[in-house]
């Protein structure tokens, strides 16, 4: 596994409003219970917006990538954490699930190193066009979940679903694939496969999971 791919879009990443705000974003960081004294862990954290978020909350945030471009504190995958057992109050990862080689390993890590919930937005699975799509744009992608996958994901984690929620949400398409550099052939490509989901705005849509599992 290599990061370059992510090195080279660090700086769309930080400056991205669609991952800079969000209903999903909202929930997530009230699902997480932060407060003053409180350590959260932003796995995958890209940009930074859950790490800003949880700290304007009163969280001291510790934040991992495995990007040196994300310039996060540890460079780290989700599937190999080196934090211990109970490290942190709660432990956030959001739009990153789909790009992990092995999901069930990375939601089990997460369990492993947290003390209180551990609480993972990304895209809810819609249908094989849509992840054509997604993988034309970005060849890092490997699989978006359903619900009933995920809550096998965090009850296979020894995670309890203590609440699930969909949440709507609308993605200018050429923002999209400027984001990853997608051009030319794949770009038209990727814009027949969303054209099921895509509005007279150049808007696609689709539901974003947000999901709170706490230790059985
Ligand atoms: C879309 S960005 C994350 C966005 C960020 N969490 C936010 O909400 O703004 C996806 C991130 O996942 C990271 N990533 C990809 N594969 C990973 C893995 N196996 N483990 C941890 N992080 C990974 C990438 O380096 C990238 O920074």
């Amino acid at each position: 596994m290599t990061t370059s791919a992510w090195d080279e879009r660090a700086e769309a990443y930080r400056v991205s409003a669609t991952h800079a705000t969000g209903v999903d974003l909202d929930l997530l960081v009230d699902f997480c219970e932060p407060g003053p004294g409180k350590d959260a862990l932003d796995v995958a954290t890209g940009g930074g917006h859950v790490a800003r978020r949880l700290r304007e909350a009163g969280c001291r945030v510790t934040t991992c990538d495995p990007s040196p471009g994300m310039q996060a504190d540890v460079l780290c995958w989700a599937e190999d954490m080196p934090f211990a057992d109970g490290s942190f109050d709660a432990v956030a990862n959001r739009f990153a699930a789909h790009h992990f080689s092995d999901v069930h390993v990375a939601v089990a890590e997460m369990a492993r190193v947290s003390r209180g919930p551990v609480v993972v937005v990304d895209m809810n699975y819609a249908d094989e066009a849509v992840e054509r799509a997604e993988l034309l744009r970005d060849p890092g992608h490997v699989k978006t979940y359903s619900e009933a996958e995920w809550r096998e994901i965090f009850a296979a984690a020894g995670l309890t679903v203590a609440d699930f929620r969909l949440v709507p949400r609308g993605y200018p398409l050429e923002d999209w694939l400027a984001r990853t550099g997608c051009v030319g052939e794949e770009a038209a490509a990727v814009r027949r496969e969303l054209a099921h989901v895509t509005d007279a705005e150049g808007v696609w849509h689709g539901d974003v999971v947000v999901i709170k599992g706490v230790k059985r």
